[in-house]
This record gives structure tokens, sequence and C-alpha cells, in this order.
């Protein structure tokens, strides 16, 4: 118990707080419509006052951008559109000028067609590059040489006429699955991180790399567990665990990185393994299980309300299962390809202000390294969106194409992409009440929603009551009270309708954390254990509600209240 705990001090990045950039849509200082890495830079002090203490950017790798720059044609260059490598040198001096670290996106479960490597591999079946993706011959009658689904619609394969064969694409079209089994590709992988390593980059948030290593009989999926698109055979794969502690070994420990999986269909026990430290693999992961709770029997394309039970034990289960198996949790409601939480699990109209500090109250409680998406410390909401061909997305253009196809309405398949698009979270960041939002004097890529001249930084940066403030204040707090980086988590709430509530321990101190996550008012009663602490010394460490509920044994909520107090041993 004493050394984890020493761990968990000495592991910096468990205090730390991540600020997330979509470069595309941050800050464009050229007009063109596209954010770029010069419009970060002069952002840095923004990033700061906040309390920001890793950036995480995301591709701004050369590519087609098919996939937003998840399709990487040169892995060691800047794409134009977002600026030079001078740019880039830059923004690492002025972060590191700011003691702040930099992260940045890597993709190697695949790679754009258009990368060299792609180019010559499709040449011709001995090219010495054919190895590096995963090529099969058609079924034995002709046709897709299994049921594999692409995650973004259709045959996860392509057919290639020049060699008659076909190549794994579990995303895009244009994004080719690397085969890892090849030894040459997990080198490439490795010199490519140095790469960045050796520029001074801190760390690595790693794209599905939990896919990166296929059953190599590639079997059909017969649909009798998981979703039936074949991900039983490919996510946390056979030999995953042994290709990332080859890259622990070849870049992530020598260079003393802080790394991040992203997870995708995972489970508890893998992530246990991804991120102890004993395992050398990553410091931390991101799991979605928490993000699906609105989807009807794990359907994606489908709408229902969110499962407010389920959310609750499966944020409170992966507390729990990650702590005892000395795993790290990355911590989030937002990234770039979710719908915003807020939207989703509260009220981005009326209660917007406080429903926004609710969820941030409730999610920087917890036990991990929490993570912050732009444009979610000032609570933005997903535009009002009015008409299909305003989304940019090429998962959400082909799911449009095929929900049409398979017989909803225009109407009816328009409504789920407005509500489940990742082009919600894709809008420009609103900085002013100007123009464009002050993101760009061009005209922006895609549409800005129109409720910025209400819901902007410059409004919040001074306004002790905004959003941007109560962020500030919980992000400043993980520096401070340890227990939020090594309190042991407790639920609190026993299935309460309305309420979401937990404590935190350590030996010293005792956190608690009341949230109502709905419109009524809602009444919450304290277990006796905890209710009796509030006689000493009780701390009121946030709140989003003027009125604040007396500590006893029952305690009365506003809609949207969320409390969070500390009784100090
Ligand atoms: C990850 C990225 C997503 C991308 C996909 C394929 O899930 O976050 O934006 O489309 O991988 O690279």
């Amino acid at each position: 118990m004493t050394t984890k705990k020493s761990n968990h001090q000495a592991e910096w990045w468990r205090r730390s707080v991540v600020y997330q950039v979509y470069p595309r849509s941050f800050n464009d200082t050229t007009g063109s419509g596209v954010g770029d890495i010069r419009g970060l830079t002069k952002k840095l002090d923004y990033l700061k006052d906040l309390g920001t203490d890793i950036v995480w950017l995301q591709p701004v790798y050369n590519s087609p951008q098919n996939d937003n720059g998840y399709d990487v044609a040169d892995y060691r260059s800047i794409d134009p559109m977002y600026g030079t490598m001078e740019d880039f040198d830059e923004l690492m001096a002025e972060l590191k000028a700011r003691d702040m670290h930099l992260m940045l996106d890597i993709v190697v479960n695949h790679s754009s067609t258009e990368h060299m490597w792609f180019q010559e591999s499709r040449k011709s079946k001995d090219n010495p590059y054919r190895d590096y993706y995963i090529w099969r011959d058609p079924a034995p009658g002709g046709g897709v040489p299994n049921n594999w689904q692409s995650k973004f619609g259709g045959s996860a394969w392509q057919y290639d006429e020049a060699t008659g064969q076909y190549f794994l694409t579990l995303f895009d079209k244009t994004q080719a699955d690397l085969n890892w089994e090849n030894e040459t590709v997990r080198q490439e992988a490795a010199d490519l991180m140095r790469f960045w390593a050796d520029k001074g980059v801190d760390g690595f948030r790693m794209d599905v790399i939990n896919l990166i290593s296929k059953d190599q009989d590639f079997p059909d999926d017969d649909g009798s567990i998981m979703t039936g698109d074949g991900r039983r055979y490919y996510t946390d794969g056979p030999r995953v665990h042994e290709y990332i502690k080859e890259l622990y070994e070849r870049v992530y420990g020598p260079y003393d990185l802080v790394t991040v999986g992203e997870m995708s269909s995972t489970t508890l026990q893998h992530c246990i393994r991804y991120s102890n430290p004993e395992e050398r693999e990553f410091s931390m992961t991101f799991n979605f299980h928490h993000l699906k709770v609105d989807y009807p029997q794990g359907k994606k394309w489908e709408l229902m309300p969110y499962d407010f039970e389920a959310l609750k034990g499966l944020l409170s289960s992966w507390q729990i299962g990650m702590n005892e198996g000395g795993g790290w949790n990355a911590l989030f409601w937002n990234n770039h390809d979710q719908p915003r939480a807020l939207s989703r699990f509260a009220d981005d109209g009326r209660c917007r202000v406080a429903s926004a500090k609710m969820l941030a109250t409730t999610l920087h409680g917890l036990q991990g390294t929490p993570y912050v998406f732009q444009g979610e410390e000032i609570g933005m909401p997903n535009p009002n969106w009015n008409d299909i061909s305003e989304f940019r997305d090429v998962e959400s253009t082909n799911m449009y194409r095929i929900m049409v196809e398979m017989g909803k309405t225009p109407e009816e398949a328009f409504e789920i992409i407005a509500k489940r698009s990742r082009d919600n979270a894709r809008t420009p960041m609103q900085w002013n009440y100007g123009p464009q939002a002050g993101f760009t004097d061009g005209t922006p890529w895609i549409k800005l929603d129109e409720r910025y001249p209400e819901i902007n930084v410059k409004m919040q940066r001074e306004d002790p009551d905004s959003v941007f403030s109560h962020y500030k204040n919980l992000i400043a707090l993980r520096k401070t009270e340890d227990v939020l980086t090594d309190g042991r988590y407790i639920r609190l709430d026993e299935g309460h309708p309305q309420v979401f509530a937990y404590a935190r321990t350590n030996d010293r101190d005792t956190l608690v954390v009341v949230s109502n996550f709905t419109s009524e008012e809602a009444a919450f009663t304290l277990p006796e254990t905890h209710a009796a602490l509030g006689h000493s010394q009780l701390e009121l460490l946030s709140g989003n509600r003027p009125e604040v509920p007396t500590w006893g044994d029952q305690l009365e909520l506003e809609p949207y209240a969320s409390f969070m107090w500390i009784i100090r041993g």
C-alpha cells in the first residue's frame, strides 16, 4: 500500500490535467478557415491560466485529411495546412518556457493509403513493403476474405485490382491497417516515435492502440458475442501486450514519456494490464463504456435516453477496479469523437451553466488524470444543426447514407446524426463575441454554433462565476489536495434515481462529491458514516449553486446542483 501511494505521488502526470486540442477548430492565424499550430502557440497563456500541465495535440502530420489527420501520409512532417516544422519547434519552445508538456497523437494501427509504404505495398506481391499491410486473397467463392465491418460502415476489406487481393481497413477505406506481425513495422513505429521524442515531446496519445494485434486466422464473426462486426478478433488481441511492452522498452521507458492508450471496446482486466506501472506498458488508458449508456443494446446509431444507473455503475466499477489492480484511468466526458456531454447527460439550455459545472465537479473528483476537451471549459454544447450538408465527418456522412439506404427516412437519419455525430465536438472554439467567434478571419471549415455571442472565452475568463472559473478552481485543487490523487473511491448513493454521490478517502482526508443530474430538486440522504463526519472540519471546495445544502442526514439539492466538500483529518 505504501509503495503504491508513493508511486502515485512520484509520477507527476497523476496530479496533472490534460487539455485536448483539436487544431483544425482551435485558432486560425492565416484566414484559411482551419486552425493552425501558431494559433495554438498564441493561446498557451490561456491554457496555462486554466491550469493545464499537458497539451494533447491531435494529428498535424501530412495527410489527405479524409479522417481529419488520422490518416497519416508522412509521420515525420507537418501538414502545410497547419504550418511548418519551425512552427512546431516554436510551439515546443513556448510550452517549455511555461513549464508545460506536449503529448502528440500517434496513429499506428493504420496509415493513409497515400503513405509511401502503402504506395509501394500495393505495387506487387513481392514488393519489400508488401508485408507492411494486411493483404488477403478473396474468399474461395470470390468476394471479401471475411465478414468484418469497418467502424465507419461497410466491409473492412478493400479490393485492389493491381494484385487481385484485398487489404484491411478497420476505419475509412483510405486508412490501411498496418501489419504488426511484421517486426519491421514495429521498428518503424518505434522509430517515428523516437523522432518526435528527440524533438522534446513529453508523451503520446496512442490512437486505437488496442486494435493492433489481429487474430491471424481472420475468422468470420458469427455474431454470438459482442457486436458481430469482427471486433472480438482484433480488440485486445493475442499479442497486443507483447507489442506495447516492446514499445515501452524501445521508446516510452528510455525517454521517460507519459502515455495514454485509446482503448476501443476494451475490458477492465486489460486496462489494468495496460496501465499498471509494473507491466511497463502505458501510463493510463481511455475506455468508452461510460459513453455508451445511451446506445440501445450497444447500437451507436440508435437513440435512447441515457441510463443514469448504468453511467454511475460503470464509473464506479472502473474507479474501484483500476485502483485495486494498480491501473490508472484517463478521466473524460468529451473528446473529438463524442457529442458534447453537456447536451447528452444534462441540460444545455436554461440550466447550461449549472449543468456544465456539475459534470465538471463529478468528473474532477474521481481518481485518474482528467482531460478537458477544448470548449468544455466554457460549457460549449452541441451546435444547432439545420441540414445534413452541414456535416463534414466521414463517419457521419457514411452512416447517414447507410441509414437512408437501410430504410430510415432522411428526417429520422438526420435526427440521429445531429445527436450522435462527432462533428458536435468539432465546431470552432468560441473565443469572443466578434465575427466568427474570433476563431478565424476567413470562412470556418465547419459551422460555428450560433450561441457564441453568449458562450465564449472572453466573457468567462474574468467572471468568477463562469464555467471557466469553475474548471480553473477544480484543476487547481488537483495540485493542492492529495486525496484527489490517492484517495480510495467509495460510492455513497445506493441507486438514487437523481443523485450521484461518492467519497474519496486517504489516511488523512475524506472528500465527498454529491451531484444532482436532473432538472428537478432532489433530496439525498448521506450514509450515517459520512453524515457524522460533518461535525469535524468541513470545507466546501467546489459548488455550482448559491444555496449550499446544510450538512446533515439529508441534503437538499437544486436542479443540477453539485458540491465537493473535504473533511480534513
Ligand atoms: C480514433 C480517433 C478517431 C479516428 C479513429 C481512426 O478513434 O480518435 O478520430 O477516426 O481513431 O484513426
